[in-house]
């Protein structure tokens, strides 16, 4: 299943009855495995956790590192862009020219580089004296 489709599939499951804003992501590993996850929201709200982490919690799980690929896809008046969480926890996983694609459930869709997507990024190098 492609990365568009198996992103709009799980946002289905989403549960998001606090802000009623279901996302669906799906990350393609250095295997080609999909993983996906979607928004768990929460009444404590802090305690929510976005689409993004689900999807790549579930890659970790499996036993895979590496992010080749990225789709992230919301009921959005433009493509949903990750929250500034969510593109540290990508980074962690993703080389500075994996593509991260944004989508509309409407079809509109956007594409960014990971290394335009966080410039600045704080990364392991920065700890190089430890
Ligand atoms: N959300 C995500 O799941 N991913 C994003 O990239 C942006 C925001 C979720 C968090 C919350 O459940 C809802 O969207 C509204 O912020």
């Amino acid at each position: 299943m492609p990365l568009a489709k198996a992103a709009t599939l799980v946002r289905e499951n989403a549960y998001a009855p606090y802000s009623n804003f279901k996302v669906g992501a799906a990350v393609q590993a250095a295997s080609g495995i999909i993983y996906t996850g979607c928004n768990v929201e929460n009444v404590a709200y802090p305690e929510g956790t976005c689409a993004e982490a689900g999807a790549i919690a579930a890659m970790v799980a499996a036993g895979e590192t590496e992010i080749v690929a990225a789709f992230v896809i919301a009921n959005s008046p433009t493509p949903v862009t990750p929250c500034g969480g969510c593109r540290q926890k990508l980074a962690e996983f993703s080389k500075a020219d994996v593509v991260i694609t944004m989508a509309t459930t409407a079809g509109a869709q956007q594409e960014q580089r990971m290394a335009d997507m966080l410039p600045g990024a704080f990364d392991r190098s920065q700890m190089d004296k430890i």
